[in-house]
């Protein structure tokens, strides 16, 4: 296994690669074949990624709840040792029912989801859980007290947030520690990182900022792929228009660690490829 550049995952000093894995489309509607995702997970691993993204509704529905989870403990599993020391930074709060996506982040929901979300995963501990999004009828300091008791447990390490402006980190900060906080952001799309202060906030705090949908999202793609700066600056440089995103994320600040979605080898070794990727002042300038 290679040492990707390293990023520290808020103030519990633990490191994790600059990049990580977004599981996500391997549990959604249209995914692909188990070993398919097994194989990408893997390649992550062997590429030296240390962090991957998953939350219990990634799923089909109510009734295939911790599908991913499920699918990431399998390929944990299967790598043994180089597995080791791998963050799964796991999420409740939401609901699938039909299909829908539903924010549920009561107190005992939460309680629920994560000590199913221990036994999906096979662990006695979660390294990060992040509370999925704010419930607009549970005050933030009600859904992370339930997270903060069980950190007390023993059954969380640390405590994420997600989808979350910077009053909202500040709120949660006042009732537990928070390492960390994961909005969308890409470089088409700063509504949820500077247009909302969050990040400025994790800088201050010393929080990490996993950027998600940074390539765009499942209905973002073209924004990033066609997108004609970006599509110049990739081909200065060799690379493509998705790498050229990434690195861009990452000379937003040190605390960003974007977490591209992948259900395809490429994908990921693409993303990886990213890491080595310099943008100077001109592209900078080019890209807006
Ligand atoms: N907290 C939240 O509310 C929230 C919401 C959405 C997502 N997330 C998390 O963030 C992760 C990323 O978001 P996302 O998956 O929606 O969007 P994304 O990372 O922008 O990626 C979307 C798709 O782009 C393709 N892709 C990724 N990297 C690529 C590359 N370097 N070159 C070419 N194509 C590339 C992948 O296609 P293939 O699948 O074909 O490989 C991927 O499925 C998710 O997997 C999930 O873990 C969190």
């Amino acid at each position: 296994m290679q040492t990707l550049p390293q990023r520290q995952l808020g103030p519990t000093g633990r490191m994790v690669s600059a990049i990580g894995l977004g599981a996500m489309p391997m549990s959604l509607a249209g995914r692909p074949p188990e070993s398919q995702s097994i194989a990408v997970i893997r390649r992550a691993l062997e590429l030296g990624v240390t962090l991957i993204d998953t939350a219990d509704v990634y799923c089909l529905d109510d009734s295939d709840i911790g599908h991913n989870e499920r699918l990431i403990a399998r390929a944990l599993a299967e790598a043994g040792q180089s597995a080791k020391g791998v963050v799964v930074a796991t999420k409740g709060g939401l609901r699938r029912p039909r299909g829908e996506w539903v924010v549920d982040a009561r107190p005992e929901r939460l309680r629920e989801a994560c000590e199913r979300s221990l036994k999906a995963l096979g662990v006695e501990r979660i390294a990060l859980y992040q509370l999925h999004a704010v419930d607009p009828r549970v005050p933030i300091e009600e859904s992370v007290g339930e997270l903060a008791r069980l950190r007390e447990e023993g059954k969380i390490e640390a405590i994420g947030l997600s989808n979350v402006n910077a009053q909202e980190i500040d709120r949660a900060m006042r009732v537990a520690p928070i390492v960390s906080v994961q909005n969308r952001f890409h470089v088409r799309d700063r509504r949820f990182a500077i247009g909302n202060g969050a990040l400025r906030r994790c800088e201050e705090l010393g929080l990490a900022f996993l950027a998600y949908a940074p390539v765009g999202g499942t209905h973002g793609r073209r924004l990033i792929s066609e997108d004609p700066a970006l599509r110049a600056v990739a081909q200065k440089h060799g690379a493509t228009p998705e790498e050229v995103a990434l690195a861009w994320l990452l000379r937003q600040s040190p605390c960003v660690v974007p977490i591209p979605g992948a259900s395809r080898l490429s994908s990921i070794e693409s993303s990886v490829r990213s890491l080595s990727l310099v943008l100077d002042a001109e592209d900078l300038a080019r890209i807006g």
